[in-house]
């Protein structure tokens, strides 16, 4: 997907995390000169020979074919990186420290190392989520490290990049958000996206603590969504309601939409989640209540362990029985386990005694850090194998078109808790199964 390029740029991203590889590719790919900077040195020699540290669709050909062409290059060195560009993206992590704020060390850090290396105009461009009111502070860092030694810029331009679905959300995105104080400063930062404005996606321009806080709304808002379905998926299971068609009845209003209303098991992920908490406690530092965000937080905590009494209502007695459960990432097309469902619901599990058969296409190899004593299928029946039920916990596509007969006959029992609702009950009923799904 080569874009046709207005003009060139010579760009470093410093973080080759998620945001920073998916940003640093895709900014290469439509045809600028992007260096990506890590601390980490496996990671940049890895990097150079292809190998990606996670698992994103298309992006290990995307990071090769612009390697290749030589307008993506990999180091360690960010004074290299610095010198040799003109706009330096920050885009490292900023966990939630253990209050729920957002960590911002690892921004400021980078900050310093641009103060120290800068050799000449740049604009500094922060894609990391933080705080609102955290590119002021990097401006007033900069100013007093470089004290009028050479012109630079702050400009926000928070990232809206779904894992699984990154490339196709960086080159389509919905909107691109730039925060400056300083007209020039975002003219030029809409220039670097102009080849994907050109497409027809618009872009919002805006002050630097507005785009910040576009940020933490967007995502406080769309896990709030999820929130109140999940909230009413219980309601539903009360008046014998169906969750899935109340999605479809509201988010048919065009005012609502259809999008981010599917009740299941709760939202994790590296985003949500932590904005959620960091948007809370923001408000809470402006002495503002967040009763909605907390809920929003507190709905989606019980929401992972109210699976758990599902279970438990097929096969009463989970001491020593097989349970097997279908995908461990927080959702599909992903390896990332970071606050996965799935994490709160085998623990849970694990406590009754039950023993775990899992199985994901993707994320073993992360899942084998966080559990214990969990044992690992080859294939989605493998798992199923004496099992006296099975828990859909992330709703990969392969587990949509399985043979239910198959099925059926390689478990102990044959119950179902389909997490995600991605069967339709009937089909399951009508062959033996006993179903339990999320508010249906
Ligand atoms: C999210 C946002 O969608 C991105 O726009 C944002 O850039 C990103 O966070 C970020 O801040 O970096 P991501 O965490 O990759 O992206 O995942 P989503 O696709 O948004 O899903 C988040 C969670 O919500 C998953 O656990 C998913 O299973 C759950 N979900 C989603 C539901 O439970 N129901 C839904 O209807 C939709």
């Amino acid at each position: 997907m080569l874009l046709p390029l207005p003009f060139s740029m010579k760009i470093s991203v410093i973080g080759t995390g998620y945001v920073g590889l998916v940003t640093g590719a895709c900014l290469a790919n439509i045809g600028n000169d992007v260096i990506c900077v890590d601390i980490d040195d496996e990671r940049i020699s890895n990097l150079r020979r292809g190998v990606i540290p996670f698992y994103e669709p298309g992006l290990r050909e995307l990071v090769e074919q612009n390697a290749a062409q030589k307008r993506l290059m990999f180091t360690t060195d960010s004074q290299l990186a610095i010198e040799n560009s003109d706009v330096v993206f920050i885009a490292v992590g900023t966990p939630s420290d253990g209050n729920g704020k957002a960590d911002t060390a690892a921004v400021f850090q980078v900050a310093d190392t641009i103060a120290r290396f800068i050799n000449g105009k740049k604009i500094v461009v922060v894609k990391s989520t933080v705080p609102v009111g955290t590119c002021a502070k990097i401006k007033e860092r900069l100013s007093a490290q470089i004290k009028g030694r050479f012109g630079f810029d702050v400009v926000s331009n928070p990232e809206f990049l779904r894992e699984g679905e990154a490339i196709q959300d960086f080159m389509v995105p919905d909107r691109i958000v730039i925060g400056a104080d300083n007209g020039e400063a975002a003219q030029k930062i809409v220039a670097l996206y102009k080849a994907i404005e050109r497409t027809g996606r618009p872009i919002v321009v805006t002050d630097l603590q507005t785009a910040e806080l576009v940020k933490y709304a967007s995502n406080a808002m769309l896990a709030a969504r999820i929130s109140f379905m999940n909230e009413l998926s219980h309601l539903c299971e009360k008046v014998d309601a169906d969750v899935k068609a109340v999605a479809r009845g509201i988010g048919l209003d065009s005012r609502i939409g259809s999008r981010f209303l599917q009740a299941g098991a709760g939202f994790g992920g590296s985003c949500f989640p932590k904005d959620v908490r960091a948007l809370a406690q923001i408000m809470k530092e402006h002495n503002l209540p967040s009763d909605m965000l907390d809920a929003v937080e507190s709905v989606n905590t019980r929401q992972k362990l109210s699976i758990v009494p599902k279970v438990m209502k097929l096969v009463p007695d989970l001491k020593g029985k097989r349970i097997a459960v279908w995908g461990l990432s927080f959702k599909p097309k992903t390896d990332d386990m970071r606050e996965a469902a799935s994490i709160a619901i085998i623990n849970e599990l694990q406590k009754l005694g039950a023993n775990i058969a899992a199985f994901d296409p993707v994320a073993e190899i992360s899942a084998r850090k966080i559990f214990e004593g969990i044992s690992y299928a080859e294939t989605p029946l493998g798992a199923l194998e004496g099992a006296h039920a099975l828990v859909i916990v992330t709703e990969w596509d392969l587990f949509r078109e399985l043979d239910k007969a198959k099925m059926k006959e390689l478990m102990a029992a044959p119950n179902i808790v389909d997490a995600r609702n991605i069967y339709d009950p009937k089909d399951f009923r009508e062959i033996g199964f006993s179903y339990v799904g999320v508010g249906r």
